[in-house]
């Protein structure tokens, strides 16, 4: 064998490389697998553990569009990471906010899930009890009204007795040209989004993160980075978001609370990627400009979620973990793409 042939085998498969799903009579035949029985044997071990591993470090883990729990899940992070932990969650009724809440509970969590909705809180909770076997405790708040959220947080340490978690999902967003955007409209994104931050935040800090300290991750967006057209509204509270992590991550690292911030690019199946139009932008080939080439979904907001809550993330406080494949580098800016979509949706 030609020197030149050996090295290249070497690099495909690597000792501590990615497992793939290649079966391994594939990888003697693609001439992938070393020589030795001794070494096929070891990858034959090695295979049956990947076979359900992502192929590369870029592919999406499953995911369903709807409100609904994942039909198969394979975890890549130890199973009781968050075992003994409880998790409170606004906007953990659908959405992104409802996969955080069922990868937590997959992880041993359990949680609090908190929207204006009664009736979907109350569905949600059961599907996630079904699907993992951990306690859901299904609240009605609205974040910008604090003594509903200090009587859901009362409610959640009444049954759980501690709170160690403070996912801040609740949000609500359009497409709209600032021209156009009342000034009721301005101020309600900010009330839901940074005032409704800022409430939850204060009243866990007050109930019990001052004293036995825990972990907050605020859901924000890209939107500001490069002033994101028709997006004044969410993008202005969003970046008041993170910087409200940042001033929080300074004032209670003392106390032992860890503060940032997880901003998503696209991300498929929920109501935000419904709402502001990537249907549109997929049909329009718009995600070939995202550097990985598509929208991500829902799990891997949640495995990043997973990571900023776990104690893999110990010393990682005051920043905003991106998870956008790349798109906020890249992707248009374009006035009148984007109001392309804003009317398309609009028909929708
Ligand atoms: N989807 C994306 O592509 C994307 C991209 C970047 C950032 N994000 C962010 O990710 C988060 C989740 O978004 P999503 O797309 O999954 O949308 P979603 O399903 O609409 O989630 C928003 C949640 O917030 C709750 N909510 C809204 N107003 C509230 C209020 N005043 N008080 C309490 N809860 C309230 C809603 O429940 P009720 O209506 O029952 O109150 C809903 O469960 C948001 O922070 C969003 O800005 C999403």
């Amino acid at each position: 064998m030609r020197e030149e042939q050996r090295r290249e085998r070497k690099l495909r498969i690597p000792a501590c490389s990615a497992p793939d799903f290649r079966s391994r009579r594939a990888l003697r035949r693609r001439g992938g697998g070393g020589t030795s029985r001794r070494a096929a044997r070891g990858r034959g071990s090695l295979s049956a553990a990947a076979m359900a591993q992502p192929r590369s470090a870029s592919q999406p883990p499953p995911d369903v569009d709807t409100d609904d729990c994942l039909g198969e899940y394979r975890h890549l992070f130890s199973p009781d990471i968050l075992a003994g932990r409880v998790a409170f969650i606004t906007g953990g009724g659908s959405g992104i906010g409802f996969r955080i809440a069922e990868i937590f509970m997959r992880h041993g969590c359990r949680t609090a899930i908190a929207g204006r909705n009664q009736q979907r809180v109350a569905e949600a909770s059961k599907k996630l009890v079904v699907a993992t076997g951990q306690q859901c405790l299904p609240l009605s708040i609205d974040v910008r009204q604090p003594q509903t959220i200090v009587a859901a947080v009362d409610e959640t340490l009444k049954q759980f007795k501690q709170i160690d978690i403070l996912v801040n999902g609740a949000a609500g967003n359009f497409l709209c040209p600032a021209s156009a955007l009342s000034f009721n409209a301005f101020k309600t994104v900010m009330d839901i989004d940074t005032l409704g931050t800022f409430n939850t935040s204060k009243v866990l800090f007050e109930k019990y993160f001052r004293d036995h300290g825990g972990v907050i991750i605020n859901i924000t967006a890209t939107l500001s980075y490069r002033g994101q057209a028709l997006q004044v509204h969410a993008g202005s509270a969003k970046a008041a978001i993170d910087a409200m992590t940042r001033h929080l991550a300074v004032e209670w690292g003392p106390n032992n609370i860890r503060v940032n911030s997880l901003a998503p690019g696209p991300i498929t199946g929920t109501e935000g990627f419904r709402r502001l139009g990537g249907k549109f932008a997929k049909d329009s080939k718009q995600f070939d400009t995202i550097p990985l080439q598509r929208a991500g979904n829902k799990t891997e907001i949640a495995h990043s979620a997973l990571y900023l809550a776990s104690p893999l993330s110990s010393y990682v406080t005051g920043t905003t973990l991106v998870v956008d494949g790349g798109s906020w580098l890249t992707s248009a800016n374009s006035f009148s793409a984007l109001l392309g979509i804003a009317s398309s949706s609009a028909k929708l």
